[in-house]
Parts: structure tokens; sequence; C-alpha cells
């Protein structure tokens, strides 16, 4: 379970999306929020997932394949201000028509940082997994920057704002720092095939 994780591609166009048809996890989120490290921590890879303290690392839909079971796609993260208009535009369409042609999306994770409240594009982006009926878990990422009360507040401020969140079903609380959380992770990985 989860041993094997191989980079398949990076794209920038939809015309590019892998043929091959396999069920898809999906990493979605704000610029910076901890996706790609999400990625190297769940494999202990240190840099299999460029990460990078300035936002707007990823700027392609990068896939990697786990245990040649399903696809784990890297989004690019949006709301990240020092770029220019035209790549902006082009992410967000880039995300919108990769969404729309909902593949075969098995779960999508929402990251958001825990140390922030939910921006005007997460609520967008959680609009767009309801909207287009994906199944998607919330990761709270950084959560090694909280303590415990600070940790349970956000927990509680979270399902008020997006009500139905069940800790440990669709909501985790992860540190990529410290690992915690990964159990959980992994289990609800786990359970899509
Ligand atoms: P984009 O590629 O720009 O969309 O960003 P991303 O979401 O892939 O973020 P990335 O994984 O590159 O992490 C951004 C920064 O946050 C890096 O400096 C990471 O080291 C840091 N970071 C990620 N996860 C954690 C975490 O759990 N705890 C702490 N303290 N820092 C983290
Ligand atoms: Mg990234």
């Amino acid at each position: 379970m989860l041993e094997n994780i191989e980079f398949i591609k990076s794209v920038y166009l939809i015309k590019d999306l892998p043929k091959a048809s396999k069920p898809e996890v999906i990493l979605c989120g704000r610029s910076n929020v901890g996706k790609s490290s999400l990625i190297n921590s769940l494999f202990n890879r240190k840099n299999l997932a460029k990460t990078s303290s300035t936002p707007g690392k990823t700027r392609s839909i990068n896939y990697y394949e786990v245990d040649r079971k399903f696809f784990l796609v890297d989004l690019p993260g949006f709301g990240y201000a020092k770029i220019s208009k035209k790549e902006r535009l082009h992410w967000a369409l880039l995300i919108e028509s990769y969404l729309a042609e909902s593949r075969n999306v098995s779960l999508a994770f929402h990251l958001i940082d825990s140390r922030h409240k939910p921006t005007e594009l997460d609520l967008k982006l959680h609009e767009l997994l309801e909207y287009y009926r994906m199944s998607y878990s919330i990761i709270l990422t950084k959560i090694d920057k909280l303590n415990q009360s600070q940790l349970a507040k956000v927990k509680r401020d979270i399902t008020e704002i997006f009500p139905g969140l069940d800790i440990g079903y669709n909501l985790f609380a992860y540190s990529s720092v410290k690992g915690t959380g990964k159990k959980l992770i992994i289990q609800k990985l786990a359970s899509i095939y």
C-alpha cells in the first residue's frame, strides 16, 4: 500500500493529458499551501515533487502513478499574485477544463493552510468540486505551526464554513514536516481501490 510512486509527466495543455485510464486522486488548493510537500512526505521522498517557499512553484498538472494502480495529480496552485494576468488566466482555464473533463477523479483533496481562513478562491474551488460532483476531502496543512487549542478552533471553524465535514472521513489535519495525520490520509487513499 502506497509503496511505489513514479513521476509520469507534466501537462501544460489539456490535449496532453495521459491517455491511460486509471483512477485519479487530485491535489488542489492555493499556491504554497503544501500540495507538493504532501506528495513527498507521504512517500518519504525528498525531492520527487518540486517544492518552494516561493509560491507558484508548480505550474503544470503533474502526474504521478502510485503502485501502478492510480494517478496522483498535483495541480498548479491558485491565488498567486505575482504572475502575469495572461498566465493566471491560462492556469484558471487549465484547471477548470481539467475538472470539466472529470475523467476518472475518484477523490479530490482540497488543501487549506491551517493558519489562514479559506479565501474567496477556496470557496470557488469548493463550489467547483461540488458542481462537478467530485468526492472531496479537505486537508488542513502545516498544523505543526499551531498548538492544540488553535487546531481545535480551526477544525471547528472549517466545519462551519463547509458543513458536512467529518474528521478522519473527509477532513484531515496534516503536517508534512512532522508526518502528523499521515496514517489517516493513507487510509483514505487506500479506500479508493
Ligand atoms: P505551488 O506549487 O506554488 O502551488 O505550492 P505547493 O502547494 O505545492 O506548496 P509546497 O509544497 O511547494 O510548499 C510551500 C512551502 O510550504 C514550502 O516552503 C514548504 O516547505 C512549506 N510547507 C509545506 N508543508 C508544510 C508543513 O506541513 N509544515 C510547514 N511548517 N511547512 C510546510
Ligand atoms: Mg507545488
